[in-house]
């Protein structure tokens, strides 16, 4: 992979702070194998996010493995991407310190991710949950990324990244790209089987509500047939159906159909054959990629020279950026 491609960059990043969902799938890890076609990308599995609530170090260990197995397994390419391991990548902690002093008390305090977590864990507030966006800043900063993937949910912090940008580059002229938020067109926000107002997470309390892409088909199948729906008995998207909405969604992204069609499909059919129906269309969309990721996750050598390259691949794209922000704030060349 050349480092000189006149490709536009992109930078995202997945926390492995638990499983992957199919959420994460269709929201996002499959977008990610269509970008790497068109631009130059880089994916970054972000432990050092993930330890701002407390993580058990066994489990972060295999999690962190886990995740790149699983980005592999959904196709991305580490002759095509930059696959690595943020922790690898010291440029990040380093980057994060110097832009700590170009970002606001106040502007974190507004963090709506921040206030959320901080509740969560109200037993935890600790100085990394509150700096999570900063670190985030530096992530996307570092590689002079243009767009950022993301879901909805983290565009304040891409709004923080471009203000700490603008802010740092009116100070000390032009430093960074000035990074753009990507969302997706078909990159559907999947919602839970339980509570379809509510997006589909890791950390709902009720398993029943997500789908993780290591489910055994019958749990998957489980889960769908408990799916909530309405009393309607129609399958078609609108108002007060969001479960059908949300299944007819899934069930489209995972056959390659249109909503429209689905809708046509199931035209006079009810619930007891739509929801098996579903549950078997995303089992078999998610059969190979468990197949692959049990496969990768038996051959730790291989996934160590993934994330070995990976992060040497990164390392120097990082330090060309820190070099040039730590002659600008004034430090002496070492
Ligand atoms: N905060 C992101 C999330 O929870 C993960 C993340 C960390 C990220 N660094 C990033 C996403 C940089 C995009 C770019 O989803």
């Amino acid at each position: 992979m050349s480092e000189t491609t006149d490709k536009k960059r992109i930078f995202s990043g997945v926390q492995p702070s638990g499983k992957l969902t199919l959420g994460n799938y269709l929201g996002a890890i499959r977008n990610f194998a269509m970008l790497q076609e068109e631009y130059e990308c880089l994916y970054c599995v972000v432990d050092l996010h993930a330890i701002t609530v407390r993580q058990n170090p066994a489990d972060l260990r295999r999690q962190t493995l886990e995740v790149l197995a699983q980005y592999l397994a959904c196709g991305l390419d580490p002759e095509k991407s930059t696959l690595f391991i943020q922790s690898h990548v010291p440029a990040h902690a380093e980057l994060a310190w110097i832009l700590n002093c170009y970002s606001m008390f106040g502007e974190l305090s507004r963090m709506t991710q921040f206030k959320d977590k901080s509740s969560k864990h109200s037993d935890n507030v600790n100085a990394g949950l509150f700096d999570y966006p900063v670190l985030m800043a530096a992530d996307i900063l570092l590689y002079q990324t243009d767009l950022v993937p993301v879901g909805v949910d983290q565009l304040q912090h891409i709004e923080l990244t471009r203000n700490i940008a603008q802010r740092f580059n009116g100070i000390y002229s032009e430093t960074f790209t000035m990074p753009e938020p990507y969302i997706p067109k078909t990159g559907a926000k999947i919602m839970s089987l339980q509570d379809p107002t509510r997006k589909m997470s890791k950390s709902d309390e009720n398993a029943n509500g997500f789908i993780l892409l290591m489910d055994k088909p019958e749990d998957i199948m489980r889960k769908f047939k408990r799916a909530v729906t309405d009393s309607d008995g129609r399958i078609v998207r609108g108002e007060g159906k969001e479960g059908i909405s949300n299944l007819i969604a899934i069930y489209a992204l995972a056959t390659g159909k249109t909503p429209e069609e689905v809708e046509a499909e199931f035209a006079g059919k009810g619930y007891a054959e739509f929801k098996p129906a579903v549950g078997e269309a995303v089992v078999e969309m998610l059969r190979p990629i468990r197949e692959k990721t049990e496969d990768l996750l038996r051959n730790k050598d291989y996934l160590q020279q993934v994330y070995t390259e990976g992060a040497q691949r990164a390392s120097y794209m990082a330090r060309k950026t820190l070099d040039k922000v730590y002659r600008k704030v004034g430090f002496i060349k070492r």
